[in-house]
């Protein structure tokens, strides 16, 4: 692994045009899905990610045929069903690699997935995942750090799936993915509503599934006997999109977003012109501009439509140059506040107070050498750094390199001062 960073003089204005790529979060389920089916499937629009190839190498790992014949467009067939092992090494690195674990129960009838830690943004349970395979009649036990998952024939079971901070995203993808191979009718309440699980939804149709109420907290799908293969485009990143929407608006930008659904970021769109972003849907994409002015807000993360804890880190960011007090609370994941150590160290002033951070506007960022080990907090720093007096150095961008395709040429083309070195 490249120690790479970015080094960021700050204070350019961006302005230009950007394409978001399409949607990490929705890839990797809609990757781990072509495991039910007997047939050859194409995706396009797969962003080039250190996750979205990790989880290549996973099905690899679990006998599929990976290709990517052109940029963007993945192939995945099934070769050989022999192995159900998804090993410690892999799941260390990704903890999404869980989302093959529906498939395979389904398919193979047996799955053992290393059962996966805590990370930087907190624990990270998956008993709710577990909760769904056993109301489909799975027998779950613990070997060894492996969870062992195996059921003879899956059977549809009305399920609850909400948790302590509501929905599940991928534990709602795994249970769906689960119940499109069971006997009969499947019914999930407290679904997860993200644009993400409505794009795996669709792709498990166009394979022959039958999934009614994607995007609605109930989701009902009636078993089939098979699947085939699908051909499906993927949705564009709404969490990419709107980090570029925020570094135009924190650099008093002027930048035309392509490849991106508005819709999909309505909680975002509707904070930020709180705040006096202006962001405006022009021919297949957005438009973004802002005043100089920024207005203090109070926000609250929550599963979607909510404002996505995906991009709490950015609006941090952003409201460190508001003009007053705003009030950042974590609703989806309490302890992901690990940026805010490091903006402090580029002069932000804020307070944390349990799952809410306090930011106090400053007339100014200074840059700094920082670092944040988790993808969407090192985003909020480049952001930061883009704005900051002086020199910024991001260290560690490989955990930017998990989610962003090659964010510091696309930062570069609407003119922020951004290098990427080998440390
Ligand atoms: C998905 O993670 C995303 N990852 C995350 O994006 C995102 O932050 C998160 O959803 C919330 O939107 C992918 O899609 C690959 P959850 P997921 O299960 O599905 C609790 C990024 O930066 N919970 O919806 O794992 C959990 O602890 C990543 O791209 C349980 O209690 O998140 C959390 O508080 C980071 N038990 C809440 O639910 C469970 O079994 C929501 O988590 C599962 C979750």
């Amino acid at each position: 692994m490249a120690l790479d960073k970015f080094v960021i003089t700050g204070g350019n204005r961006l302005k230009g045009t950007v394409t978001i790529s399409g949607a990490k979060n929705a890839a990797l389920p809609v990757m781990a899905a072509c495991l039910l089916g007997e047939e050859p499937n194409t995706i396009d629009g797969v962003p080039d990610l250190a996750d979205t190839r990790h989880l290549a190498d996973l099905l690899a790992d679990l006998g599929a045929r990976v290709e990517r014949p052109a940029p963007g467009r993945v192939q995945i067939r099934v070769e050989d069903e022999g192995n159900v092992h998804a090993e410690y090494d892999r799941v260390r690195k990704m903890r999404a690699s869980v989302c093959v674990l529906g498939p395979l129960l389904a398919k193979r009838k047996k799955a053992r997935v290393a059962m996966p830690g805590g990370c930087q943004i907190g624990p990270r349970p998956i008993d709710l995942h577990l909760r769904g395979f056993r109301a489909l009649g799975a027998e779950i036990e613990l070997d060894g750090g492996d969870i062992v998952a195996t059921a003879k024939k899956l059977r549809g079971a009305h399920v609850f799936l909400g948790g302590p901070f509501g929905s599940t995203v991928l534990g709602t993808a795994n249970v769906m993915m689960a119940a499109t191979l069971a006997e009969g009718q499947t019914i999930i309440e407290s679904a997860a509503c993200e644009p993400e699980v409505v794009d795996l939804a669709d792709f498990l149709n166009a394979m022959g599934a039958r999934i009614s109420g994607a995007g609605s907290p109930r989701l009902v799908i009636d078993g089939v006997d098979r699947l085939g293969g699908a051909e499906h485009r993927l949705i564009p990143d709404r969490i990419e999109a709107g980090t570029f929407i925020i570094a135009a608006a924190m650099t008093n930008g002027e930048v035309a977003l392509k490849n991106v659904r508005l819709d999909h970021l309505m909680a975002v769109v509707h904070k930020l012109r709180e705040i006096g972003v202006n962001v405006e849907p022009s021919d297949g994409g957005a438009e973004v501009s802002s005043a100089r002015h920024l207005e203090p807000t109070d926000v609250a993360t929550y599963p979607y439509p909510g404002f996505p804890t995906d991009l709490q880190a950015q609006l941090m960011a952003l409201l460190c140059l508001a003009d007053g007090n705003s009030a950042i609370t974590e609703k989806v994941f309490p302890d992901r506040f690990i940026h805010v150590a490091e903006l402090l160290r580029m002069g932000a002033n804020i307070r944390k107070e349990g799952p809410t951070a306090i930011v106090t506007g400053v007339k100014r960022l200074i840059g700094a050498p920082v670092m944040a080990s988790d993808l969407r907090a090192s985003a909020a720093l480049v952001l930061a750094g883009l704005i900051a007096r002086g020199t910024t150095t991001v260290s560690r961008v490989y955990h930017i390199d998990r989610g962003y395709e090659r964010i510091e040429t696309k930062l570069r083309s609407l003119g922020a001062d951004i290098r990427r070195l080998s440390e």
